[in-house]
């Protein structure tokens, strides 16, 4: 099968157009068919070799988080899902690689597809509805009655939390610039920082939670936005000992997650607020219950870019860009 493929770790290196083995389906899993795959910033920063220490990856690997497509086999122990199904995942760490025309699943880690979206549409869900999920449902637990301030609203994570943090209920401020006001005004932000002109810090008070995806200055100013009791959760980092506890991480790295987040949970601790670091995770029973929210249109997903399937170094390029506003998607067949 064709597969873009990561031959060299660093920031130059192109992904390469080649031909590989179609991969090999255990018995939990099944073969799908990729229709589309939706590009991360993981994507880049993982070819780059910034998460070397995290997901140690060997090349030649082939990339990619998200997808949707169609069901063409099934492992002996499969019980969910048959041949035809139309799916959506963002499939395990270990076991990526979307951008190709076929990738082995776990069908723990599978969906049904919304049945009112394409499968482009479909594709640029699960890694940023995941991520927003087991930030604001799981770990912050989100109520109607509070406030919450996600930055970037107008990025891949950002255009999804915003609609799940309204569809909870809770009032949304963030952070975009002048040109993307409208997009998140109707995507259901009720007060938008012009981040190129105004400094959140001085206009949030008293929240209960901020989804932090910036840099760490914008971390360290989130600390003073938030009501004592209110928690911080950063999915750019730095990566704090409870996660390094999670991924069972060598003695070695826990002492550097401990080092890099130890001066963000001293100030936290001043303040009386919770800091988390966030890595998502693969999960079809959290896309599950986003599956619904789709169908109902309490969200809708927002992509800016299509690609095709031979553009994947020019979807990656604009990903990483930092200028998207939604999504980007490649479109495999
Ligand atoms: N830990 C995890 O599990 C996890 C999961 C998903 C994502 N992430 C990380 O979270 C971050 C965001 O990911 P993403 O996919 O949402 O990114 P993205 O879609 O590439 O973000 C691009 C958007 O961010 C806006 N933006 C750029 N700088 C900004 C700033 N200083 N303040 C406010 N908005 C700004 C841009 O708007 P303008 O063009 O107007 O600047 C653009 O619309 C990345 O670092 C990503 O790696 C982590």
């Amino acid at each position: 099968m064709k597969a873009f493929i990561v031959d060299r770790y660093g920031k130059k290196e192109s992904l390469r157009l080649g031909d590989v083995p179609e991969p090999e389906v255990r018995e939990d899993e099944v073969l799908v068919q990729v229709h589309a795959a939706g590009v991360n910033l993981i994507d880049a920063k993982l070819r780059n070799g910034e998460f070397k220490l995290l997901l140690p990856y060997r090349p030649p690997f082939v990339l990619g988080h998200d997808v949707a497509g169609v069901v063409v086999r099934v492992g002996a122990r499969v019980r969910q899902f048959k041949v035809g199904d139309e799916v959506y995942s963002r499939p395990d760490d270990f076991r990526i690689g979307t951008f190709a025309e076929f990738i082995a699943i776990k069908e723990d880690s599978l969906a049904i597809k919304p049945n009112n979206i394409t499968m482009e549409e479909a594709a640029s869900i699960p890694l940023v509805g995941l991520t927003a999920w087991q930030a604001l449902v799981e770990r912050a637990k989100l109520k109607a009655e509070q406030k919450v301030f996600i930055q970037a609203g107008s990025g891949g994570v950002g255009t999804f939390a915003i609609q799940l943090a309204k569809h909870l209920g809770a009032t949304v401020a963030t952070t975009a610039s002048a040109g993307n006001v409208v997009l998140v005004k109707s995507l259901g932000a009720d007060v938008v920082v012009d981040y190129k002109t105004q400094d959140f810090e001085e206009v949030l008070h008293d929240y209960d939670v901020v989804l932090n995806s910036q840099d760490g200055k914008t971390l360290e100013k989130s600390l003073n936005v938030l009501k004592p009791g209110g928690k911080l959760i950063s999915i750019s980092g730095p990566p704090d000992p409870e996660f390094a506890e999670a991924i069972k991480a060598p003695w070695f790295v826990k002492q550097v997650m401990r080092a890099l987040s130890f001066g963000t949970r001293r100030k936290a601790k001043r303040l009386d607020v919770d800091y988390s670091f966030l890595f998502m995770k693969a999960s079809g029973n959290q896309l599950r219950q986003i599956t619904p929210l789709i169908e109902s249109g309490a969200i809708r997903p927002v992509v800016d870019k299509v690609f095709p399937f031979a553009s994947t170094n020019e979807a990656l390029a604009y990903v990483e860009s930092g200028r998207a506003k939604g999504k980007v998607v490649i479109k495999v067949r």
